[in-house]
């Protein structure tokens, strides 16, 4: 079986938030992190967050990803409601149902990009599988280079090993922050696309977190954050081009925010 060509899964499993809010403490302050957060994803939906700084992302994506409890509501993913797992069904779901993408790659360097890839695999205990390992390498153009550690590796190149890892177990959604926020325009762009490729012909869920519309724009829907709380949700292609989402975003978060996009 063609691990790329078979959707993640053939049952329909939906991605929901319901309510959540998170608190920090910073020092003798409590931060609202996250206010009263709903959102629903369907299967197979390229979700772009998008906010000004401090407005919540990586709070929300942590929460769903389960390295951060909420101090109030409910998370499921796939189905599976958080809460109702023990630390260690947690950790062992993270792994196996959660991919997690992020802006510096996180690589081991003293790790080839195969054993990159192959990495959560070891953790789980399990044995490496080189056919998805080669079938993934190849889908994301980082074929020649499986043997080649993370030093020797462009920046673009490194964040498909990560995605590629992130993708190794099947996992029912992807979850990026930023992450091309450390690349070119053009790679960024090719990163993208290649989100965009694993949701239309796979069947992924892939959450994203950026700044940049030219990467919201490829996404199914655009959320909002501000101070806390989505105040908007819009469907990408309503607006075409990442000119005219970026005039949307700027008109939804307000003038202050919007100078500095
Ligand atoms: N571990 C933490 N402890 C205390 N406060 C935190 C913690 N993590 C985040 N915060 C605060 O919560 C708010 C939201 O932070 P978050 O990191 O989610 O923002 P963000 O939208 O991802 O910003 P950026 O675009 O800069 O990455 C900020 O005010 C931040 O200072
Ligand atoms: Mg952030």
């Amino acid at each position: 079986m063609n691990h790329l060509q078979t959707p993640a899964s053939s049952t329909t499993e939906i991605t929901t938030v319901r309510d959540a809010s998170k608190v920090y403490a910073q020092g003798d302050r409590q931060v609202e992190a996250l206010r009263h957060v709903d959102l629903t994803i369907e299967q197979g939906m390229f979700v772009a967050v998008m906010g000004a700084s401090g407005s919540g992302k990586s709070t929300l994506l942590h929460l769903m990803s389960g390295l951060t409890h909420p101090s109030s509501g409910q998370i499921c993913i796939a189905g599976v409601d958080l809460a109702s797992m023990s630390d260690r069904q947690l950790t062992q779901f993270r792994r196996d149902r959660i991919g997690l993408v992020f802006q510096a790659f996180n690589l081991v360097p003293s790790l080839t990009a195969r054993d990159n890839i192959l990495f959560p695999l070891f953790a789980a205990g399990r044995t490496a599988d080189e056919t998805k390992v080669n079938e993934l390498a190849e889908r994301l153009g980082i074929r020649e280079r499986l043997t080649h550690r993370p030093d020797s590796l462009s920046g673009g190149e490194q964040q498909r090993v990560a995605i590629a890892r992130s993708l190794i177990t099947d996992p029912a959604i992807v979850l990026a922050d930023e992450p091309t926020g450390s690349l070119d325009s053009v790679t960024g762009q090719a990163i993208c696309k290649l989100l965009r490729e694993l949701c239309s012909e796979q069947n992924r869920t892939i959450v994203v977190v950026t700044h940049e519309p030219s990467v919201a724009v490829w996404a199914d829907d655009v959320v909002v954050l501000k101070d806390g709380g989505i105040v908007e949700r819009f469907q990408a292609s309503e607006y075409g081009d990442a000119q005219s989402l970026a005039a949307h975003y700027q008109q939804v978060v307000g003038d202050r925010e919007a100078s500095l996009v």
